[in-house]
This record gives structure tokens, C-alpha cells and sequence, in this order.
């Protein structure tokens, strides 16, 4: 069985390799993000995995499928770049990745913590030397509202993390979860937006979900409301958070993915023009947080993506199902 694995990073190689042995299977590692350009190269593969940076739309898909591939897997937890409609027409199997919610909740509450108590503007003002504390007061957590919005997992692992600082909790989700109600209240989203102090992004890209941090949900929330993203860029229209940080309404963003991150995040640009105009006047604010959407990278998260690209393909080959089959 020949699988072509797109995206592959070099951390990735020796959990490739673990794999390829594990399941006697011939693995063909690219750097490339998928497109049409490079599709040919999957050509008598069977099974295709990705890493998320690339569209993987109807045209592309039936272009896969035309070369014979009839398994797509992705090494992500999110599957908003798969058209899974387009797939399941085509017959092309698809499943996601899953991991530990560890890693991306711990970088959830050092966003948190970065934004509450200031430090992107302390840490620049100490690298010359200037070690005053103007403008540098923050808010002890346990007198805060903490909204969580999506109470997946990575929703449910954030609570349990803050759940040693002593702030009220509230949670928002169309399911509710035993596990968040230990922690906070279930409560609509317009009580999440009016009353958090901190609202932390949990939930999946759907249509549904597309910009729905926006600018009347922005104008919803309380003066110098603090947003953490680390799920979706796209689940906060980037214009709106400009805005928003610009008139004050916003007293701090911690992003680890930013709409418009797409050929940006995961390489070094320093060499290279890049026009993306919101993207980088958002994160020159001393007050917004911007990292490369690298809450997932840990050890143990590498090592389950890199399994699960593999060994989804292999089991849907072979079983015709995969734990984390997605049609
Ligand atoms: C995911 O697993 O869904 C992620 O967001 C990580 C990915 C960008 C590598």
C-alpha cells in the first residue's frame, strides 16, 4: 500500500518512519502544500495524508480520485479545509487526527495569562532595558468571568487547567458536557459576550460558526473584554478585531491562529514580501499576541498525527472504518 504524505514537517520523519514499519506500508514524504500543481504526485497512491494548509475543495478531490486515490486522511484535529460532501460523492474516505487536548489548553492559559497581566509589553520593554511598571497593571484571574466557547475536549481541558485559579467559569456549546458543568454554568452566548471578562475560542470552523466574532458580537462584549483564540482564525472576522483593539474595546487578543494565516504561519518569512495588510497591522498592537498556530506542537501531539495519517488510511483499507472516520 503507497501512501503520500503532503506537508510533512521534518520533526515528522521519525514518527513516519515508526509507522511505515508498524503497518508495512510504503510512505512518500513531501514538503508540498496540496494543489493542483503537485496533485499528479499522488498518482498510484491510494491513500493521501495532509497537514491542514491546503484546500482540499472538489477539484482537487476528483483529481485525486481520478489517480486512483480513495483515502484521504488529515493530520488535524480540524477538517474545515476538506470539502467532506465532495469526498463522500467521490468516494474518497476521509478521517481527522486526535490528540491530546493537553498542549493546545496549556497554550490557551499562557495566552491567558500573557493578556491579563500585559506581558508582550513587558517583555519588549525589558529587551532595552526599560523595566518600569507604567501601564503594565494587570487583574488577578480569581476576579474574573472566564467564557468558554465550545466545550469539546480542548474546551473541558481549559476549564480543568483554570480551574486552580478560582474565577467564575461560564461555558457555551449546542451540547453540553458533564465534564464542563464540574467547572462552569452553561449559558447562551449573549451572557458569554456580556458578561466574560476573558472569552477563550473552542469551538470547530463551520458555517456556522464562520466570523461569528464579529463587530455586533464585539460591541456585545464588556469594555476591554480580552479574546483568546486558539482554535479557528476564521471564527473572528479579522477587520472587527482591528477595530476593536483600535477604539479600546478590546483590551487584549491572544491569537495563536489569526484569519488570513494561510501561507503565513510555519515558515520563515524573513527574506520574503508579504502582503497581508490586516494580518500584520494586527500583530504590531502591544496588546495582541500573535503566535504561528503552534498551540498544538508537542511531542505527544506530533507523534498522534503522525499515527493517526498513517494508520487512518491503513485501517480504512483494511477494516472499510477508522476511529475517527469522518464519512
Ligand atoms: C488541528 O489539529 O486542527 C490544528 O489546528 C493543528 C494544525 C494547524 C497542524
Amino acid at each position: 500500500m503507497r501512501i503520500y504524505a503532503f506537508e510533512m514537517r521534518d520533526d515528522e520523519q521519525a514518527a513516519f518512519q515508526a509507522e511505515q514499519q508498524t503497518h508495512n506500508v510504503e510512505l512518500i514524504l513531501d514538503k508540498a502544500v496540496p494543489n493542483l500543481d503537485n496533485a499528479e504526485r499522488a498518482a498510484g497512491c491510494i491513500g493521501v495524508s495532509v497537514l491542514g494548509q491546503g484546500t482540499l475543495d472538489r477539484e482537487l478531490l476528483t483529481r485525486y480520485r481520478d489517480l486512483g486515490v480513495r483515502f484521504l486522511s488529515t493530520r488535524t484535529v480540524g477538517f474545515n479545509h476538506i470539502d467532506l460532501d465532495a469526498a463522500t460523492e467521490l468516494g474518497i474516505k476521509v478521517c481527522n487526527a486526535m490528540y491530546p487536548p493537553n498542549g493546545v489548553a496549556d497554550f490557551t492559559v499562557m495566552l491567558l495569562l500573557m493578556c491579563v497581566r500585559n506581558y508582550r509589553d513587558a517583555m519588549w520593554r525589558s529587551m532595552v532595558n526599560d523595566y518600569s511598571l507604567t501601564g503594565l497593571v494587570g487583574n488577578n484571574i480569581s476576579d474574573l468571568t472566564i467564557g468558554v466557547v465550545g466545550t469539546g475536549s480542548v474546551g473541558c481541558q481549559v476549564m480543568k487547567n483554570l480551574s486552580g485559579f478560582g474565577c467564575r467559569m461560564l461555558a457555551c456549546d449546542q451540547y453540553e458536557n458533564e465534564m464542563a458543568k464540574q467547572y462552569a454554568a452553561y449559558v447562551d452566548l449573549d451572557t458569554i459576550f456580556r458578561e466574560s471578562d476573558v472569552i477563550t475560542l473552542h469551538t470547530p470552523l463551520t458555517p456556522e460558526t464562520d466570523h461569528f466574532i464579529n463587530h455586533d458580537s464585539i460591541s456585545a462584549m464588556k469594555d476591554g473584554v480580552i479574546i483568546i483564540n486558539t482554535a479557528r482564525g476564521q471564527l473572528a472576522d479579522i477587520n472587527a478585531l482591528v477595530d476593536g483593539v483600535e477604539s479600546g474595546k478590546i483590551g487584549a487578543l491572544g491569537m495563536d491562529t489569526t484569519e488570513g494565516e494561510e501561507g503565513i504561519i510555519h515558515e520563515d518569512h524573513r527574506s520574503d514580501m508579504i502582503a497581508n495588510k490586516n494580518w500584520f497591522y494586527l500583530r504590531q498592537f502591544k496588546n495582541v499576541v500573535m503566535t504561528q498556530h503552534m498551540a498544538f506542537y508537542t511531542r505527544q501531539s506530533v507523534e498522534m498525527m503522525v499515527k493517526c495519517g498513517v494508520e487512518g488510511v491503513v485501517m480504512m483499507e483494511r477494516t472499510g472504518s477508522y476511529r475517527t472516520a469522518l464519512n
